[in-house]
């Protein structure tokens, strides 16, 4: 019988936590449909305690997605799981993840706790938990380094206490291939009680390694592996999940391993991450990079043109990389569009449809061919637009050699008034940015900006990403136009209109 690996997505805690990965709850709920989509069988929906916007999207999604474990991760304190088993009782399948630390510098330097503590916190708070919910999981926090027969004891008490997964993570990414497999070797046959839960891992990517661990702690036995759409994660981030699935689905007789994952759904996912945290993957990315797929050499090319397989271990269409089509035009019908919606995956009401075919027509007026592409970016956006205060009314700009470039916006509020203001700047995009906050009586600190074109050609749509800092809130806001400075106006009206909601 294979091994039946569970995969467990933590894009929504680890992945969110880290730096400039951050969402608001519609964008949460957007990226917890997608896995749903994918068939994880895990999602790990965010740390309840650590802010009441966690608490509220862990909630909001255990209330939305009906199919996978809904998890919340918990320290091992009475208030931590108390405050997770709130957030997560409403879902199908509730999950609690605990977590202490076991490394010996972990447990002096910052629990401050000695190991004989750290054991008997165990003990009273794994079965606290089980008390509340049935599906445990506990993590040994900093487990690659720590004692191997410590660890043991500590896995021993959990499952006595009712944890039925046993999570060793690497959480500062030092371990190796060997060593992980070794390690959950050793577990599985030190632990009291092992053959009665699954063994998991969680690998961080410091030394370029989380994939490979994670592979090795499957071929060692393990039955869950923790992951992240794109690698996103803390540092250098968590094990991608893309690359998991594709090695295990790919290389299924080797890792003799079973998954539920519909991997045909991993680019919609990944595209949909890119879009909502503005961070595209590198072109070389495995599997998700735009050249993933792409043969470039002559000789490659004349391989594959003969047979796939000279140089493709996998096809674009296992990952639901649509091979290009024909790309729709202004004369394009409403039922072409909504074909190709349908051939995209993407699902809509006759009412979204109605919405997405007009902008569809307004882009197709002003640009000759619009791709899949296109249209992908067109529906997400349209997904995740938050609720408007502002919305542009109009823009004009000016900028030469030697002169400041200008800008006056107009803004149309919520109560229907237009506002106006003009301002100077180094640049057009400055000289619009700093128009909008006279308008809307915000400084926001720009921390990134970003612009990526959407297809290929002069007249591709340019995707503008804009991070805005403003009194300790990071908030990411998206423009999409033919016109890059519009696009950026729309950005950061985009980014304005959620500090001003969220
Ligand atoms: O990296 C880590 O150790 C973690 C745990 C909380 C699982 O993220
Ligand atoms: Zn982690």
């Amino acid at each position: 019988m294979p091994n039946h690996v569970k995969i467990f997505d933590t894009t929504l805690r680890d992945g969110e936590q880290s730096p400039g990965c951050s969402m608001n709850l519609t964008e949460k709920l957007e990226m917890a449909r997608q896995l749903e989509k994918l068939r994880v069988d895990i999602i790990e929906a965010g740390f309840a305690i650590s802010s009441p916007g966690d608490f509220e999207s862990v909630r909001a999604i255990s209330e939305t997605v009906r199919t996978p474990v809904v998890a919340s991760l918990a320290r091992l304190t009475q208030k931590d799981i108390d405050t997770a088993w709130d957030a997560v009782r409403v879902a199908q399948h509730p999950r609690i993840h605990v977590f202490i630390a076991t490394s010996p510098i972990h447990m002096q330097y910052k629990l401050k706790m000695s190991p004989n503590e750290v054991i008997e916190r165990v003990r009273t708070l794994v079965a606290y938990t089980r008390g509340l919910v049935e599906d445990v999981e506990f993590s040994a926090e900093d487990a690659t380094r720590s004692e191997w027969d410590f660890l043991a004891r500590v896995f021993t008490e959990a499952v006595r206490a009712g944890a039925t997964t046993l999570n060793v993570p690497d959480t500062v990414g030092y371990t190796t291939p060997d060593e992980m497999f070794a390690l959950i070797q050793y577990l599985r046959r030190n632990v009291e009680g092992a053959e009665k839960v699954v063994f998991s891992t969680h690998c961080h990517n410091d030394l370029g390694l989380a994939t490979a661990n994670s592979l090795a702690a499957v071929r060692a036995g393990a039955g869950q592996v923790e992951c992240a759409i794109n690698g996103i994660g803390e540092r250098a981030g968590n094990a991608a999940l893309e690359e998991v699935v594709m090695a295990l689905k790919t290389r299924a007789g080797y890792f003799d391993a079973e998954l539920g994952v519909d991997a045909t759904r991993i680019y919609r996912a990944s595209s949909a991450l890119s879009r909502i945290i503005g961070q595209r993957v590198a072109p070389n990315k495995a599997i998700v990079g735009a050249n993933a797929f792409a043969h470039e050499a002559g000789i490659h090319q004349h391989g594959v043109l003969a047979n796939r397989e000279t140089y493709e271990i996998m096809s674009p269409e296992s990952i639901g990389l649509p091979r290009s089509q024909m790309v729709l035009g202004k004369h394009s019908g409403r039922h072409a569009f909504d074909e190709r919606l349908k051939s995209l995956g993407i699902h809509v009401s006759p009412e979204q449809l109605d919405e997405a075919f007009a902008k569809f027509k307004a882009l197709a007026d002003r640009k000759k061919q619009v791709s899949d592409r296109d249209i992908e970016a067109l529906v997400l956006g349209d997904r995740l637009a938050s609720e408007e205060v502002y919305a542009l009314e109009s823009f004009v700009v000016n900028s030469g050699s030697g002169i400041d470039a200008s800008a006056n916006i107009s803004l149309k509020k919520k109560d229907g008034s237009i506002q106006k203001a003009s301002a100077l700047g180094d640049g057009q995009v400055e000289a619009a940015f700093s128009a909008i906050n006279a308008i809307v009586g915000l400084n926001p600190e720009l921390r990134d900006y970003t612009i990526h074109s959407v297809s290929e050609g002069e007249d591709a749509q340019g995707e503008v990403t804009v991070k805005l800092f403003c009194d300790g809130r990071m908030v990411t806001g998206r423009g999409l136009s033919i016109d890059v400075i519009e696009a950026s106006i729309r950005a950061y009206v985009s980014g304005v209109n959620k500090l001003l909601i969220d």
